[in-house]
């Protein structure tokens, strides 16, 4: 959270693609298991009045209107009501193939012109790729989601595998952090992502403002299928009290992350004020989730840090995201200095290769950041 981030996807419901038919409640998952999953979620309807009523109990004191009303909650939790879309998108399903590992996985970033320019933050980004630890051959499996024409013409002069996605809005400049634009962003990111599940792709999903200095993939839990990045990691990757970061995911693409999505996208009427990881926050405790057997699991600041709470030691980290800034020019600023200790690093006679090993004359290799960051917020109150 606390990130002006922008990022994105975009929304084809009725206007561009083929109009999907309104089916039934019932996943299309491109497997088996629709049929039981159906069965299960009519049981989980049973059981549901009783949870809801105790869990309303438990935490109706989070929900800023009081607390939905029960049927809501059970409109945003019923499956496949409304299929998320994108299935059509010929050029985003040669894309997401051209992109994909052999186990239909791909890297996912969302783009605006403001982050694309010269200069901006998409050059970082790439950047860290190129200077990470076997994260250069990781490019290939990247998918650059463009909000703008001209973010996507500046990507495919970069990069092999852009996408525009289709949309109204015009999402060209910088949102502001929890303007209605950037809430608007937010949730047509969700959405889209939603979909690729629904294409059969599994996806990392991260930030453009997050720097890959190491290939993450041994570091994700093996029985999880929706990991997410955290601001602030407790120390048990199946703590729901962490807070989580949707800057950064995993996402296996299943019945369970596909209902979840949903879930998780329809939700966003039960909390208009909010972005979608605050709702993420709140929906974190439905009884739904654990009765979908949806296994969650949060990923240590160790590996995949950030300004908010950063990877103590370079001889672990995999990722460091630009979170707990606001302003474009602070990220930049930050990231920059990001990469040059990360530069430094690497450029060192006697690299690190795990904690035990730490030199006794110097003090072990640390980041220097955040700097402009950690000051944003306050800066921003005060231009306001
Ligand atoms: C995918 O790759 C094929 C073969 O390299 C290429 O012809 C096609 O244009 C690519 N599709 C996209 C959307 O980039
Ligand atoms: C989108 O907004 C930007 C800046 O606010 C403006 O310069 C641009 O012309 C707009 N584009 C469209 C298509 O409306
Ligand atoms: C796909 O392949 C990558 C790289 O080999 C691996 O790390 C990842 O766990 C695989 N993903 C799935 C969903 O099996
Ligand atoms: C850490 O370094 C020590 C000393 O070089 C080595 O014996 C040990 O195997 C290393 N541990 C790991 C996990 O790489």
């Amino acid at each position: 959270m606390k990130d002006s981030a922008i990022a994105g996807s975009v929304d084809k419901t009725s206007s561009s693609s083929g109009v999907e038919p309104i089916k039934p409640p019932s996943l299309n998952s491109g497997g088996s298991g629709s049929h039981g999953l159906a069965k299960r979620v009519m049981k989980m309807g049973v059981l549901f009045v009783g949870f809801t009523v105790f869990w309303i109990l438990l935490y109706n004191s989070a929900s800023p209107f009081g607390f939905p009303v029960i049927s809501h909650y059970l409109t945003a939790a019923m499956p496949a009501a409304t299929k998320l879309g994108e299935k059509n998108d010929q050029k985003l399903d040669s894309v997401l193939r051209n992109a994909s590992m052999a186990n239909k996985t791909v890297i996912i970033t969302t783009l605006n012109d403001a982050w694309a320019e010269p200069g901006s933050i998409f050059d970082l980004f790439l950047q860290s790729f190129q200077i990470g630890k076997k994260t250069k051959e990781l490019l290939k499996h990247l998918v650059v989601v463009t909000w703008d024409q001209k973010a996507y013409d500046r990507c495919t002069t970069l990069h092999p595998h852009c996408y525009l996605l289709e949309t109204n809005d015009n999402f060209t400049s910088e949102a502001f952090f929890m303007t209605p634009h950037y809430l608007k962003m937010m949730w047509k990111r969700i959405k889209f992502l939603g979909s690729v599940l629904e294409m059969g792709y599994s996806f990392v999903f991260t930030d453009t403002d997050i720097m890959w200095l190491r290939n993450p993939f041994g570091r994700f839990h093996k029985d999880a299928d929706f990991q997410i990045a955290c601001d602030n990691f407790r120390g048990n990757p199946k703590d729901m009290k962490n807070m989580p970061n949707g800057g950064f995911t995993y996402v296996k693409s299943n019945d369970r992350t596909i209902w979840f999505y949903q879930f998780w996208y329809n939700s966003r009427t039960l909390y208009p004020k909010l972005h979608d990881q605050d709702v993420l926050n709140k929906i974190k405790w439905n009884p739904f989730i654990s009765n979908m057997k949806l296994q969650i699991r949060f990923l240590d600041t160790a590996y995949f840090g950030g300004f908010c709470q950063p990877s103590k030691n370079l001889d672990l980290v995999c990722t460091m995201h630009a979170n707990c800034c606001v302003g474009l020019e602070n990220k930049i600023n930050d990231l920059k200095i990001l990469l040059d200790d990360w530069k430094k690093y690497k450029a060192l006679p006697n690299q690190h290769q795990n904690t035990t090993t730490t030199t006794t004359t110097n003090s072990p290799p640390h980041w220097t950041v955040p700097q402009r960051c950690s000051t944003s917020f306050e800066r921003a109150r005060i231009k306001e």
